[in-house]
């Protein structure tokens, strides 16, 4: 009974002194999130996750290239990390096959965080409090596989489809405007062709796709080929998802395009953009020349895309 008491007390006392962050964190989720925003993981502790996947922009960034530490330049846009829950491949060149694997990679990369992975759980597990919110999570200490799970979850969690669209789509009210309307029906046509490629509910079909924007030239990313070593794979990159598409610019995976609009006049007459395109995929190698209505009605569906969170943000 004495025994009970003591237990009883002791408990009381730790919840009474429990610094408030412990009570903030409950789930795996909650832990990935504080690790996600946090220096910890970059070599010189001046960069996290969330440096270059900036929250307001949908979680991608908003300059062509984000410096990684020190202030190194990459080659490859930060892109959104959102709605990325039922992928199959990650980063442009598929190098990653699910959330868990890909977190090692921003980690080491000498031009992004620049730190080994295993340096970087040890930090967490020397850290004065990461420790003891592990325990509560996950009822053990920080290890590689549960700072990989707890971010992954947390990564999981950015689900958005709360859009015009989603709304449009299963009758509920919504604004959808005439010309997303159009624009819906011009994206899913034989005409416009965007559907191929841009398919399943977040417009990606997770295969690898060159639409010409390798040249060897001014466009020398060779993308896929780099993973597979397969010729047939030269040029081709991820197909990104198109959900929340307008506040992610600048776009592709090199940030070359600044708007949407440059976007679609790209898929318009893409020899105006490169003239000597390698590998391009025979769907597009026919310029589509839209008329200005059409280039109108597609901005306003990819428009109709974005999450009502983010609505209220002014853009820059
Ligand atoms: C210095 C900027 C930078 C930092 C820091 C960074 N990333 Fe990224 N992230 C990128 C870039 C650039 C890419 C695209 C790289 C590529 O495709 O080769 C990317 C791609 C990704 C992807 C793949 C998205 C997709 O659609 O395939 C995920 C997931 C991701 N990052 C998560 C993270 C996590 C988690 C962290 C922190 C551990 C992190 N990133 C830190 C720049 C950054
Ligand atoms: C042959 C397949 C294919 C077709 C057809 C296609 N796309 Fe794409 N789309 C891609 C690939 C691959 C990328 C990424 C290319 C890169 O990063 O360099 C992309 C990128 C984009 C982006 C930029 C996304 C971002 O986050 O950077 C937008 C917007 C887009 N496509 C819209 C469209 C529209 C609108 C159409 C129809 C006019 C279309 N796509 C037709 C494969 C395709």
């Amino acid at each position: 009974m004495l025994q009970f008491f003591l237990v009883l007390l002791f408990t009381t006392c730790i919840a009474l002194v429990a610094p408030p962050y412990l009570k903030d964190i409950k789930t795996a989720q909650n832990l990935g999130e504080k690790l996600f925003f946090d220096p910890i993981l970059s070599k010189d502790s001046t960069l996290s996750c969330a440096s270059c996947h900036k929250p307001e922009f949908a979680f991608a960034d908003h300059v062509a290239i984000s410096p990684g530490v020190a202030g190194k330049m990459g080659r490859r846009n930060a892109p959104s990390v959102m709605n990325l829950a039922s992928r199959s491949e990650f980063f442009y060149d598929g190098r990653a096959n699910s959330l868990r694997h890909q977190i090692h990679f921003p980690v080491e990369d000498p031009m992004e965080m620049d730190l080994s992975f295993s340096n970087a759980v040890s930090r967490i597990q020397r850290h004065p409090m990461y420790p003891e919110l592990f325990k509560k999570v996950y009822g053990r200490q920080p290890d590689e596989a549960l700072v990989r799970d707890a971010i992954a979850s947390f990564e999981e969690s950015l689900e958005t489809a709360d859009t015009e669209f989603d709304a449009w789509m299963q009758d509920r009210p919504n604004t959808m405007s005439e010309a997303a309307i159009r624009g819906r029906t011009l994206f899913m046509s034989d005409r416009a062709k965007c559907f191929d490629c841009h398919f399943s509910p977040d417009f990606t079909g997770d295969e690898f796709k060159n639409i010409g924007l390798y040249d060897e030239k001014r466009h020398i990313d060779k993308g896929r080929y780099e993973v597979t070593g397969n010729v047939a794979d030269l040029g081709k990159f991820k197909v990104p998802g198109l959900r929340n598409v307008a506040v992610t610019a600048p776009y592709m995976h090199d940030g070359s395009f600044q708007t949407l609009e440059e976007v679609i006049d790209y898929y318009s007459t893409p020899d105006k953009f490169v003239a000597h395109p390698i590998n391009m995929d025979t769907l597009l190698r026919k310029p589509l020349n839209l008329t200005d209505q059409e280039k109108t009605d597609l901005l306003a569906f990819l428009q109709s895309l974005t999450d009502r969170q983010f609505l209220r943000i002014k853009q820059p």
